[in-house]
């Protein structure tokens, strides 16, 4: 499962973009407004750190569809190749949707909570759709669940569409819905850190340089090759 992460923080895109496999990163308008200062400015540094090789996801500030159509045009002209435009589920997003998948802007349809919204998204050729899981998991509902329905849909229809699973709170969150097949998704850089950060590979890591310099010193195997 390919994973992007979900922020609009400078230092913590350049630092799991240089650590970690991402794809790119998603933002969206709360997520824009922790940063605040001049939005236009902060997207183009993203752009910068993540350059045009990775995907960088902008949601749209419109709510009817001729504007949004207008400002995704003006989004993509404005960040380039990679970037995907999100809309929100709505009547107004899907039309959106599909006047934008035809002119070949790439639409991540967002706010998803059912695999029927998901299904009309798809459907108005949507490249990505994205079920909000811990949205659901903290109303009792099947977060999890949903997305594996959705999977199911897209693998089975005649559809280019992704799922990018989103809204984690947890990392067994994360390993739920690629566990169920999800192609896609987009993480907090605390849960990208919880994914990998585990106390017992620290101790063991930590066992492995003890038993090495008891037995060979503070010399490093690559000081050994490079002084043979
Ligand atoms: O990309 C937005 C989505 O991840 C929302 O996350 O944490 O606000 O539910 P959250």
């Amino acid at each position: 499962m390919k994973l992007l992460l979900d922020t609009a923080n400078l230092a913590d895109i350049r630092y799991f973009n240089t650590y970690y496999p991402i794809e790119g990163a998603t933002t969206n308008p709360t997520i824009l407004s922790k940063e605040g200062g001049n939005v236009l400015e902060l997207l183009s540094s993203i752009r910068a750190i993540i350059g045009h090789k990775k995907e960088l996801h902008v949601q749209v500030t419109e709510t009817v569809c001729d504007k949004m159509v207008e400002e995704a045009e003006a989004i993509v002209a404005f960040l380039g190749p990679k970037t995907v435009v999100k809309i929100p589920i709505t009547d107004e997003g899907l039309r959106a949707t599909a006047i934008l998948a035809k002119r070949g802007i790439d639409v991540t349809v967002t706010a998803v909570l059912t695999a029927a919204q998901a299904m009309l998204a798809a459907n108005a050729g949507a490249a990505y759709v994205a079920p909000y899981v811990s949205r659901q998991e903290n109303l009792c509902a099947d977060g999890v669940g949903t997305v594996a329905e959705i999977v199911k849909i897209l693998d089975s229809s005649n559809v280019q569409t992704k799922v990018l699973a989103a809204s984690f709170k947890t990392a067994k969150e994360v390993l739920d819905v690629a566990v169920v097949g999800c192609h896609t998704a987009t993480v907090s850089a605390g849960t990208m850190r919880n994914l990998l950060s585990h106390t017992t590979t620290d101790t063991s890591i930590a066992r492995f340089a003890e038993d090495w310099k008891k037995a060979f010193g503070d010399v490093t195997l690559l000081g050994l090759l490079k002084n043979k």
